[in-house]
């Protein structure tokens, strides 16, 4: 499962490497590009991707109450970048996914505006003894993506670096 779909990418990735994958997607949906890219993925992977709308504070609590026996076996969070989303969606997916499952959330970056939310909830849920941290990652830092995405930006290479853990 994962908070953020977007424009797909990351959803793409995962069913892509995985054949036998399923995957559950929660977005806000006010992107143009969700449409397009949700029927991009129908038409490649077809009955393996679910989007759910709205907001992952209340979206996710939803899924649980209708679908109490999922259970996930990884999440990625990169999602709401504010403090009160990611720690709301770390606590959501620790009652959603399998103990021991795979957590990986993006934009491990606190010197940066939207890296400060994501760094702040999760060190926060490691010292609560709701996760266990297993690595940090980084990408040499691209603009690549995010000029496509964001013209504004140019092409100003940002850090990438996200943490890989366990719920406990
Ligand atoms: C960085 S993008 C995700 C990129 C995506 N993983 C990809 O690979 O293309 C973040 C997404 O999270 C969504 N989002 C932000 N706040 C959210 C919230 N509270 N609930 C659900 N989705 C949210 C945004 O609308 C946006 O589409």
């Amino acid at each position: 499962m994962e908070v953020g779909f977007h424009a797909g990418l990351s959803s793409y990735a995962f069913l892509e490497a995985n054949p036998k994958a399923l995957v559950t997607s929660f977005d806000l949906g006010f992107h143009e590009c969700v449409g397009p890219a949700k029927e991009l993925i129908d038409k490649t992977f077809p009955g393996r991707h679910q989007l759910v709308i709205g907001d992952s504070k209340t979206t996710l609590p939803e899924y649980r109450g209708n679908a109490p026996d999922v259970e996930f076996d990884l999440a990625f969070i990169d999602g709401g970048h504010r403090l009160e989303d990611a720690r709301s969606d770390i606590e959501s997916l620790a009652r959603m996914c399998r103990p021991g499952a795979t957590v990986i959330v993006d934009d491990i970056l606190p010197d940066q505006f939207w890296g400060k939310g994501p760094s702040q909830a999760w060190d926060e849920k490691v010292r609560e003894g709701v996760v266990v941290e297993r690595a940090r990652r980084s990408s040499e830092p691209s603009g690549d993506v995010f000029s496509a995405m964001w013209p504004r930006l140019g092409s100003y290479p940002l850090p990438r670096c996200w943490v890989i853990g366990t719920f406990v």
